[in-house]
Formats: structure tokens, C-alpha cells, sequence
């Protein structure tokens, strides 16, 4: 199959990604578009996840506009049906039933984990089968959690840029995360290797912002990390261990539009769990608009300019190291080094 994104991102090569959320995929097909691919999705007759190419060999249509019938997906034009497989089980009205086998739809390996549907695009031939990264905390009775999934007009490298960078906090979100009046020396240890990138940050106080002089009682470090395929994530950390996790699974629908998948858990406080969402997410939620209002704008720019050759300092930590993750090509200069910044 042909996929272009793979070109731009060589790394997600054979990978999985997330196809949608599993509460979504109940009793009707859900459709995806997944590197570019339209990808449909239904579940068995027993419940199972299953992953298709969303087209009908017969004429086209997409096959998540149709119904699920016994397990089996059935086109709404003129009513094949086609099982877990993608083979055709089914053609009504077609009396000679051993002609209707060679007509299948490619499908894709699919698994459900962490609340989440997962497809792989292509079959993985070598080597032990990888799973997708497990989501840290899940089984933690001490952390609530709540998910968000939004769109994301951005490629994969600046959504994951501007999620793990602290330097336009200032400015996109003042007085929320962090003021650029305020401003203190921060350590930043920057660690690659193969599977990803970690900045740590010491010496940090709590930020400037609202969101921290509420919900933060103190830092003792926190950590920027990529993880490939396409998972981004925050740390923070007191001493007593971490206080809040935010992991962004990132999957690329085409060139300049991403889902995301935000999982934040955060320690629970003597508050009920409603009352303590009902508390945070409002804040959590305008820092994230905030982002995709930049990101589209930087989109739409690079649209206009058709020019993606930007100019970084020291500051931008993150984005070399996860260009080079991303095209499988990490440089030895970038796997230790240490940079003191003032956010
Ligand atoms: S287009 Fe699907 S059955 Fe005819
Ligand atoms: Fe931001």
C-alpha cells in the first residue's frame, strides 16, 4: 500500500496507531482516516475489533456508511457483506455462491488496550510482534484520569513541538501556565536513543502560571518526552513522586491533520472525582484551545508559504532530535547534552 506520510516519517513505518477511542465502537461502523488511509472499523461476532480499508470493491462506496449484520460489515448500496477478514461473505441475490470469494477488502491488524482501538497499516513480517506503549498509571488507585480527543491542524513533527515545548508558554498562554515576567534558570538534561527523547528539568520552580499556583503544590523536576511512534508527554514530579501526567497519542489522519488522544491523569486530593475534573479540565481545556488556534495558524502559513525551513536556537529542544526520531536517522550529537534556559 501506498502511504505518503511514510515518505515524511519513515518511523511510523509498521507501527500502531490509535484508530479511535473503544467506547466509540459499539453497535455502528466508525470511520477513520489513519496516514491517509480510510480505514473502517466495526466489531465481530464476538465482539472483536476489526479494521478495514473503508471501500467497497464493488463500486466504491464507503463501507462505514453501511450497517454491521451478524458480525459481518454490509455495504449500503447494494448490500455485500464482508467479514472480519475482509473477505466477501455475502451478495444478495448472486445464486452462484463460490463467485463471490475473491472479492475482499484489505484489512489491517487491530487490537484494543488502555481504552483505546489500535490498527497497524501494514503486517509486521519480522521479528517479536510490538505492542503499542502502555499507558503508565492506569491500574493506579492514587490518580484520576480524563481523556480528550481532538483534531489538530498541524503536521506530526510541530503538533509534537508545540506540546513539549516550554518557550511559547509565555506568550500563548500567559498567566495560565507560565508569565514572561517571571521567569527563573531551569537545567534541561536532553537524553535520545532509539525509541525516543526525555528532556528533564531541574531546578525548576513552580510555574508562573494559574494552572500551577492551583492545582500544584510543588515541583521538584519534570520531563518533556517523545516516544515513537507519535506519543508525546508531560511530567510533573514533586517528592513524593509524579502529581500530573499528560500523554498526547498522536495519529496523523493526512499531512496537515492529526487526531489526538490526550490522557491526563493527575493525583487524586480529598475532593470527589467529580468535583476535582469539574475543577481542572476548564483550565487544561483553554491552554488547549489556545494551542490549536497557533498550530492552525503556523499550518495555514506554511501552507501559504510552502516553506518549512525554520531557524532554532538552543531553546528549541526538542524539535531536532524528534525530526531526526521521526526519518529513523537520530545523529550522535544529539543523544546527552545539557542546556540552562530561563522560562
Ligand atoms: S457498492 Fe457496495 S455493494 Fe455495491
Ligand atoms: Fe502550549
Amino acid at each position: 500500500m501506498n502511504l505518503p506520510l511514510i515518505e515524511k516519517f519513515p518511523a511510523l513505518r509498521n507501527q500502531w496507531l490509535i484508530a479511535c477511542q473503544t467506547d466509540k465502537l459499539r453497535k455502528m461502523p466508525v470511520s477513520q482516516m489513519v496516514m491517509g488511509v480510510p480505514i473502517v472499523l466495526f466489531r465481530d461476532a464476538l465482539g472483536h475489533p476489526r479494521a478495514l480499508l473503508d471501500r467497497c470493491p464493488h463500486r466504491s462506496i464507503p463501507l462505514s456508511k453501511g450497517k454491521i449484520q451478524k458480525g459481518h460489515i454490509e455495504c449500503p448500496y447494494h448490500g455485500w457483506q464482508f467479514d472480519g477478514r475482509g473477505i466477501c461473505q455475502h451478495i444478495p441475490g448472486l445464486l452462484k455462491k463460490d463467485a463471490i470469494l475473491p472479492y475482499s477488502v484489505s484489512s489491517f491488524p487491530v487490537l484494543e488496550q488502555d481504552g483505546f482501538i489500535w490498527v497497524k497499516l501494514t503486517q509486521d513480517q519480522s521479528g517479536e510482534p510490538l505492542l503499542p506503549y502502555r499507558l503508565p498509571l492506569l491500574n493506579d488507585r492514587g490518580y484520576r484520569f480524563f481523556v480528550w480527543e481532538v483534531e489538530v491542524k498541524a503536521d506530526l513533527l510541530n503538533a509534537v513541538e508545540n506540546f513539549l515545548d516550554g518557550t511559547h508558554t509565555h506568550f500563548i498562554h500567559p498567566g495560565l501556565i507560565r508569565s514572561n515576567h517571571k521567569r527563573s534558570l531551569v537545567n534541561a538534561i536532553i537524553r535520545a536513543n532509539k525509541e525516543g527523547v526525555e528532556v528533564e528539568y531541574t531546578e525548576e520552580r513552580r510555574q508562573s502560571g494559574l494552572i500551577a499556583s492551583l492545582f500544584e503544590r510543588s515541583r521538584s523536576k519534570s520531563y518533556g518526552r517523545f516516544k515513537l511512534p507519535s506519543t508525546a508527554q508531560l511530567e510533573y514530579c514533586s517528592k513524593n513522586g509524579t502529581t500530573t501526567l499528560i500523554t498526547v497519542f498522536l495519529t496523523p489522519e493526512n499531512g496537515t491533520r492529526l487526531k489526538a488522544y490526550i490522557v491526563t491523569a493527575y493525583q487524586k486530593t480529598f475532593l470527589p472525582g467529580w468535583l476535582s475534573h469539574f475543577l481542572i479540565k476548564p483550565f487544561f481545556y483553554l491552554a488547549l484551545k489556545q494551542d490549536l488556534q497557533i498550530l492552525r495558524m503556523q499550518s495555514d502559513n506554511i501552507t501559504l508559504f510552502q516553506d518549512e525551513d525554520f531557524h532554532s536556537t538552543e531553546l528549541d529542544l526538542i524539535r531536532i532530535p524528534v525530526r531526526q526520531l521521526l526519518s529513523q536517522n537520530l545523529h550522535p550529537d544529539q543523544v546527552d547534552k545539557m542546556v540552562q534556559l530561563s522560562l
